[in-house]
């Protein structure tokens, strides 16, 4: 138990330094949003991103395909990210979606909206 304990504040120490060093931290912090995106999101969202992951057939309502440019476009950046920081019902959409608070700090959250405007090459709504 000990050993994991140290590796996650190490994990974290180094997670902070990269984030301490500037220009590194760009390349870095687009590299942790697609691990994030990995650990958290293709169960249902699939590793494409078009909604297709393992889980997604026993969903009663599909995963957003977040490589779709015209879905992903008319949806702001704010609304994104409050649906991946307080789930679906926050935005009115499915509770399947869940709420990411708990895993997700706000930065990673930025980052993974980013992300996704990478999946989907579209640029989100004004508001
Ligand atoms: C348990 C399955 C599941 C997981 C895991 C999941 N999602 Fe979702 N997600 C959904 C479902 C279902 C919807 C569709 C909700 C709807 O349209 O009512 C959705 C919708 C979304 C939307 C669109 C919200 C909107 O306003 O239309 C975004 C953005 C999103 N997910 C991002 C993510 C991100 C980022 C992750 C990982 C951090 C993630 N999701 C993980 C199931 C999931």
């Amino acid at each position: 138990m000990k050993t994991i304990v140290i590796s996650r504040f190490s994990a974290v120490f180094f997670a902070a330094a990269l984030f301490l060093t500037g220009g590194m931290a760009v390349s870095a912090s687009a590299e942790t949003a697609a691990e994030n995106y990995s650990l958290y999101c293709v169960q249902c969202h699939g590793t494409a991103g078009t909604g297709k992951g393992i889980n997604a057939p026993f969903l009663a309502v599909a995963p957003r395909n977040h490589s779709d440019a015209k879905a992903m476009g008319e949806l702001s950046d704010a609304n994104v990210a409050l649906a991946i920081k307080e789930g679906g019902s926050a935005v009115g959409k499915s509770t399947q979606m869940p709420s990411w608070k708990h895993n997700l700090t706000d930065a990673e959250i930025t980052d993974i909206v980013a992300h996704l405007r990478k999946m989907c090459k579209c640029t989100g709504a004004a508001k």
